[in-house]
């Protein structure tokens, strides 16, 4: 599998094309507008600048990196030669599954379709399909680049080939991968969403303050971030979501989201991408400051 188109060139849907193309494969990546593929890019040239200026590469392995990666705006043409997909939309289940038609219309027969799906079920998603047993989760994690974690879900028609040939690739982009079953928010979210949602009930009812919280979760667990600045680097709509499918998908009342999260969202205070949720977040800013409504 040389051949990978990769559906989305946001924040994971870059540092996907990115460990792709740096590992030589040909990639094309797809967005729905040139402005959105453009920004993809610029952010992958900055990633790559970082990894420069550490000298983990060279400027030319910056270069053919991003010679390796075409750039599309619709499915059809990028999905043309693609011998592994790896949708990394929205989280949004209509998309998805729309997009999942689009690529079984559009790629070769054989192709493996993959997706970077955070909690939406791969069963789900390969049902519009007419390639269940090639339709796999490949689930990394923020930042791509750095992150050593593949999650691999298999969905319930997933063949054992397709698996196996998931692990083997994501090894070969320097990864570890972890193959997990097709249940409610995988293993990486299962866990990590409740602790999280642990943490905001912590904040709401005022057992301690947002610095404390994460004080405590960076120095007494050695997380490298607290559980309230990861929630506003992945999102909190994100985190919202994904609850969500716990709280559905096992329909236990553990994972019910806390009220606090749902007003955030709500109030449209989104955690870094809007510059605003636990914390405060501005353009170069380099010191993490609380938000105003927590002080
Ligand atoms: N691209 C390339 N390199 C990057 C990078 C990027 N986007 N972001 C950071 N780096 C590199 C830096 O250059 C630096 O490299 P060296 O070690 O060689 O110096 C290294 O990563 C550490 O970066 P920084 O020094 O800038 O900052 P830091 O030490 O605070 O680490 C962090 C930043 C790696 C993000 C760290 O805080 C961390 O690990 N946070 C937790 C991340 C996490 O839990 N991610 C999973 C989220 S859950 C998810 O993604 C899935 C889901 O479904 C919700």
């Amino acid at each position: 599998m040389k051949n990978i188109t990769i559906i989305g060139s946001g924040t994971m849907g870059n540092g996907i094309a990115h460990v792709f193309a740096m590992t030589g494969h040909n990639v094309s990546l797809v967005d729905i507008s040139q402005e959105a593929l453009d920004k993809g890019i610029a952010t992958i040239s900055k990633n790559l600048d970082r990894m420069v200026t550490k000298g983990s590469i060279t400027e030319a392995d910056k270069t053919s990196t991003l010679a390796n990666i075409k750039t599309y705006t619709d499915i059809k043409s990028g999905a043309t030669n693609a011998e592994l997909v790896v949708e990394a939309a929205t989280e949004n289940i209509d998309l998805k599954l729309k997009i999942f038609r689009d690529i079984d219309a559009a790629a070769p027969a054989n192709a493996i379709l993959a997706s970077n799906t955070s909690s939406i079920s791969i069963t789900k998603i390969a049902s519009v399909t007419k390639r269940p047993a090639q339709v796999i989760g490949m689930h990394f994690m923020n930042p791509v680049p750095v992150m050593k974690l593949v999650e691999i879900i298999n969905g319930y028609s997933t063949s054992k080939e397709v698996s196996e040939a998931i692990g083997n690739k994501s090894k070969e982009l320097g990864k570890i991968p972890v193959i997990v079953n097709d249940y409610p928010g995988f293993v990486a979210n299962r866990i990590l969403m409740p602790m999280i949602n642990e943490a905001i009930i912590t904040l709401f009812e005022r057992v301690a303050g947002v610095e404390e919280i994460d004080t405590v979760m960076k120095l007494g667990m050695a997380h490298p971030m607290g559980p309230l600045q990861l929630a506003d680097f992945i999102g909190l709509d994100v985190c919202l979501s994904i609850l969500n499918v716990l709280y559905d998908g096992l329909g236990n009342t553990k994972y019910a989201p806390c009220p606090l999260l749902v007003n955030m969202v709500t109030a449209g205070k989104l955690g870094a991408k809007t510059g605003e949720g636990f914390y405060v977040y501005t353009a170069g800013g380099k010191d993490l400051a609380v938000s105003p409504s927590f002080k």
